[in-house]
């Protein structure tokens, strides 16, 4: 029999008395002579068991002697108070004196210490069946396990229907490189495993489903960072006959739920709005972290005839000159930490320079400075709101290059020098983002969102002209600088879908070629509908503070995309391809 009448982190001093049949892995042992104590463990908790030769036979004792850790064991025993009591565990006030045990499954020598807290995540990863019973990684299972209720049951109050869209599709539009699947009985053709439900949730509308939702798997293949993987989860959704307004009110009501039920705090406001220029004018970044301030800003004007090239010739040109103040760290800023921004400044956003202004107690301390008449020194202080003890920072170059380098600048220092507090929650809505967007490197125009956003009405005149700055009905939702969901209401007018194509360089027949079948859709009644989707790992992560989205997701890949455990991608066996139609070019590098 292994029947078990509790789990590990249940028993209280109310048992005392009771015999018990405990299971579970032991997550330390104690010699103490003639006395052995196991810490038992399971998802639950931990409960100590002694065996001790005055309650239990020599056989059980030397048995338990022997144990080694993480072995699976069964014990029967009695529940009695504990001797020194332990006030850092919920059972810290009882242990259980074996009478028997039983070796369910012995454990080999461990591959890592499972109290190791420095271990190399590639161990992790290889072992993931090992880090997962770690009590971080247990509570982080369970936490998503918390979070996907609590949607689940807000979703199904709300009166949203949870629909399945199919695995193997056809190409999506979000925009990154697709997964593609060869089909063994089209030769030569390809599924593409979707980047998100996008197309078939609109066609649900058509179809009169009114309110969907789905936790999707997507799949991206594109550059893997900390917050993003290959593949993930979305909570997706769409809504037919609403606006703007009426996703964001449902959305927001469900935010707070999630938000509550996993973090156990209360996000009682509305959340703020902020329009996409404005976050990136102030922010640099479309995504930005409002739990501090060091905003960036525009002395152009001040400088634009200044004595100092790089600025003037740099405004003359079309760019900007933006700054943004680092609070009291005029003694601390030395020569090596700014030539280290700098350097950061330059070689990942691409920034000239970075000029900077030290307001120190004995006056202005800048290389820049000889090249600055009192009165724009003066200008650039008051434009800023810099004080005494500030240091002002200041890129010029193309708007993109200045709202990249400062905003990165931004959030570097902010967390460097402890601007906020790392415990606090801020959500924030931003909306209204552009719906082109040009690619410096292809030299075209791409859809921002996705191609099938809707235009806010009071753009729509210039829409037509022929004006590619354009509004959109978007909205990102961030918390603490994480874009952790997105979305739009749609295009349901035929005309505008049409120009949309146009502007971004499709032909009508390659815009048929690929969505041809949801182009046609359209046609036959299609409601005015909307809607967004979360990351549900990248959310996770955010509210639970973990660092890598990794540590949220259970079995997840590597940066370069693989499975440590499995050893996914692997080489497949030459017929494979053959019935697949497909012929390797791979070399590996010598
Ligand atoms: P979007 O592409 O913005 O929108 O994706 C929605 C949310 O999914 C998360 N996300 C990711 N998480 C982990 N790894 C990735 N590689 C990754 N890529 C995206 C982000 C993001 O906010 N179909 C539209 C939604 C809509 O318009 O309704 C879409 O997929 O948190
Ligand atoms: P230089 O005259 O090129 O030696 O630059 C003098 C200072 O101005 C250095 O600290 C540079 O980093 C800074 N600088 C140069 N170009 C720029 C720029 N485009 N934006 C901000 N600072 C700059």
């Amino acid at each position: 029999m292994i029947y078990r009448n509790h789990n590990l982190g249940e028993l209280r001093k109310n048992n005392i008395g009771e015999k018990v049949i405990l299971s579970g892995w032991v997550a330390t042992k104690r010699d103490l002579g003639g006395l052995t104590f196991v810490d038992l463990r399971d998802r639950e908790g931990i409960t100590q068991i002694v065996f001790d030769t005055d309650v239990a036979s020599q056989e059980v004792v030397d048995k338990a002697q022997k144990l080694k850790t993480e072995s699976v064991i069964r014990i029967e025993g009695e529940v009695r108070e504990r001797y020194s009591k332990n006030v850092n565990i919920p059972t810290g006030e009882i242990e259980v004196f074996a009478t028997s045990i039983d070796i369910l499954n012995s454990c080999d020598t461990l591959p890592f210490q499972m109290t190791d807290e420095g271990l190399s995540e590639n161990i992790r990863l290889k072992y993931r069946y090992l880090d997962l019973r770690r009590e971080q990684m247990i509570n982080n299972l369970k936490k998503r396990h918390r979070m996907i209720m609590s949607i689940r049951n807000y979703m199904d109050e709300k009166g949203f229907l949870d629909v399945d869209t199919p695995l193997l599709t056809k190409s999506t539009p979000e925009g990154a490189r697709d997964f593609l699947v060869p089909s063994r009985t089209n030769g030569g053709q390809f599924y593409a495993l979707p980047q998100s439900p996008q197309l078939f949730k609109q066609l649900l509308m058509i179809a009169g489903v009114e309110k969907y939702f789905q936790i999707a798997k997507c799949f991206r293949d594109e550059d893997l960072r900390a917050d993003r993987q290959p593949e993930f989860t979305q909570l997706d959704i769409e809504m037919s006959f609403v606006e703007l307004e009426d996703v964001i009110t449902e959305i927001e009501g469900l935010a707070k739920r999630v938000f509550k039920q996993v973090t156990g705090q209360e996000a009682n406001y509305d959340f703020p709005r902020m329009e996409w220029k404005d976050a990136m004018d102030r922010f640099g970044s479309d995504k930005p972290d409002t739990r501090f301030g060091v905003e960036l800003k525009d002395i152009s004007e001040i400088v634009a005839n200044c004595g100092f090239k790089a600025f003037s010739s740099t405004i003359a040109d079309g760019g900007i000159v933006k700054a943004i103040v680092a609070p009291q760290v005029a003694d601390k800023f030395s020569r090596k930490i700014l030539d280290d921004y700098q350097e950061y400044v330059k070689r990942y956003f691409g920034a000239k320079g970075l000029a900077y202004i030290k307001l120190t107690k004995g006056g202005i301390n800048s290389p820049i400075a000889k090249f600055l008449t009192e009165e724009e020194m003066k200008a650039i202080i008051e434009k800023v709101e810099a004080n005494e003890g500030d240091v002002i920072l200041i890129v010029a170059d193309k708007v993109k290059v200045v709202r990249a380098a400062l905003g990165a600048l931004r959030l570097r220092i902010g967390k460097e020098l402890n601007l906020y507090d790392k415990n606090e929650f801020k959500f924030l809505w931003v909306v209204h983002f552009p719906m082109f967007e040009y690619d410096d490197e292809e030299q075209r125009y791409k859809a921002e969102h996705h191609p099938f956003t809707s235009i806010m009405e009071e753009d729509m005149p210039r829409f037509f002209e022929g004006d590619m700055d354009i509004r959109t009905n978007t909205y990102d939702l961030v918390l603490n600088g994480n874009e952790i969901g997105g979305g739009s209401i749609r295009i349901h007018n035929p005309q505008v879908q049409e120009k949309v194509f146009e502007k971004l360089g499709l032909t009508q027949e390659q815009a048929r070629e690929k969505f041809g079948f949801f182009i046609d859709a359209f046609k036959y009644g299609a409601p005015p509908h909307g809607g967004l989707a979360f990351g549900i790992d990248r959310w996770l992560m955010v509210m639970l503070g973990e660092n890598s989205i990794r540590d949220v997701i259970p079995f997840p890949k590597t940066n370069k995309g693989q499975c440590l455990m499995t050893e996914a991608p692997n080489i497949v066996e030459k017929e494979q391809l053959d019935e697949l139609f497909i012929v390797s070019t791979f070399k590996e590098e010598k």
